[in-house]
């Protein structure tokens, strides 16, 4: 049986990784990129490979069940890699509906299709999901990881959505029997990083020496792992994670906020040849998130132990190559800023 790969989400920050990776890696896939193209996604992160013969591109909302289901039937779709989703805790708070149905309803689609299409013929078939840490709630300062046992806690609209669709996958598994695998994956962060989140935005707006919001004291933890080893997690789970399991995928690697803040300062001053300290003039402390979550921290233990998964990248070597990337990519940074970004596609896929 061939292997046909519906990526959903695939021209997002974490997405298009993944798909150079699947692309690259496997050429005997065929890979079809299901994207709605939202601000969120942008074809300018994969125009190295939207050549490739193995590689098909559709625009599409994953809540549209008459057109998923098309692409089962045209693609005979084999695999499912479920990246899709509003991503931004921030705007959840403000816009906490789109979450639902994007999240949510958009993974409920992606189910039925697969349920419908497959039957219950299971074999060489699986389904994807790919979530976040978020779905734990949040850890005291000093103590305690995330396992894959810990206990649900959503406290934003963006990590309960996707723990109501984390909730939906293993009822799938459960009930119908579909094969599933789960992931939940600590903070990523590396090229093609939309701005609005905290080391792409601080990157730009130090390049622009535009103040450098720090929410509430900066004193927040987050887990980093840089994008590309997440990607090749996502390959590893994809190939060789056990059905109805979920593994957690993180870095060991975790930073108060204003460390991170001050150590992009610092780099940049080098790089830009700016006097030492001039970046850390830019950083405005404001008002905090709503529900904050304080820490995270991935106990990636199983995906060591049982799949040989580890990262490669520290966050020295990662943070190099990301600086690197967006003061070689300011293009790309000016084009998702200006939204120059967003006629991609019409010009790319729509030429007459
Ligand atoms: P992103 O916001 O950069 O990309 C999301 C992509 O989904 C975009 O290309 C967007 O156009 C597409 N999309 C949104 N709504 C859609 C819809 N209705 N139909 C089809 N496509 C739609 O997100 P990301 O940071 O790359 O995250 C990808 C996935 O990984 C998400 O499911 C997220 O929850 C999860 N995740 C992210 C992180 C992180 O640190 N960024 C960590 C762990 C897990
Ligand atoms: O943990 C995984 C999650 O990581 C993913 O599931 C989400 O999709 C992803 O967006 C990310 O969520 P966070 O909320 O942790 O990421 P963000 O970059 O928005 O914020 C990181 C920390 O920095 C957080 O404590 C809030 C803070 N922050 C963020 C921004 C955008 C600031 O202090 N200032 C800012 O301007």
């Amino acid at each position: 049986m061939s292997t046909n790969l519906l990526i959903t989400g695939g021209a997002g920050f974490i997405g298009s990784h993944v798909v150079r990776r699947l692309v690259s890696q496997y050429p005997q896939y065929h890979i079809i990129n299901l994207d709605a193209l939202t601000y969120a996604g942008n074809l300018e992160n994969l125009t190295d490979i939207e050549s490739r013969s193995n590689y098909t591109f559709v625009r599409g909302d994953i809540t549209n069940a008459e057109l998923v289901e098309s692409l089962f039937d045209k693609y005979s779709i084999t695999h499912i890699v479920h990246l899709a989703a509003e991503s931004h805790v921030d705007r959840s708070i403000t816009d906490p509906l789109i979450f639902i149905r994007t999240n949510v309803l958009g993974t409920a689609n992606l189910l039925q299709a697969a349920r419908k299409y497959w039957g219950n013929e299971y074999s060489g078939k699986r389904f994807y999901h790919v979530s976040t840490d978020e779905v734990y709630g949040t850890l005291p300062l000093e103590g305690g990881m995330f396992t894959e046992t810990t206990a649900y806690d959503p406290r934003s609209p963006y990590s309960a959505s996707k723990a109501s669709s984390d909730h939906l996958v293993r009822a799938y598994w459960h009930t119908y029997g579909l094969p599933v695998v789960l992931s939940n994956c600590s903070n990523n962060y590396g090229p093609n990083h939309f701005p609005e989140k905290l080391i792409p935005l601080m990157l730009h707006n130090i390049i622009h020496e535009k103040p450098l919001p720090v929410y509430g004291k900066g004193e927040n933890v987050r887990d980093w792992l840089y994008v590309e080893d997440h990607a090749r997690a996502i390959d590893v789970v994809l190939h060789q994670g056990r059905i109805g399991e979920t593994y957690n995928i993180g870095g060991h690697n975790e930073w108060r906020n204003i460390d991170i803040v001050h150590l992009l300062c610092d780099l940049l001053d080098q790089r830009l040849e700016r006097p030492a300290g001039k970046n850390r003039n830019l950083i405005t402390f404001v008002k905090d998130r709503a529900g904050h979550d304080l820490r995270y921290a991935i106990d990636a233990s199983k995906i060591a132990r049982e799949l040989g998964w580890y990262p490669v990248e520290t966050f020295e070597t990662g943070i190099a190559k990301t600086i690197d990337w967006y003061l070689a990519n300011q293009t790309w940074l000016d084009h998702v800023t200006s939204g120059a970004y967003e006629e991609y596609y019409e010009k790319q896929y729509h030429r007459s």
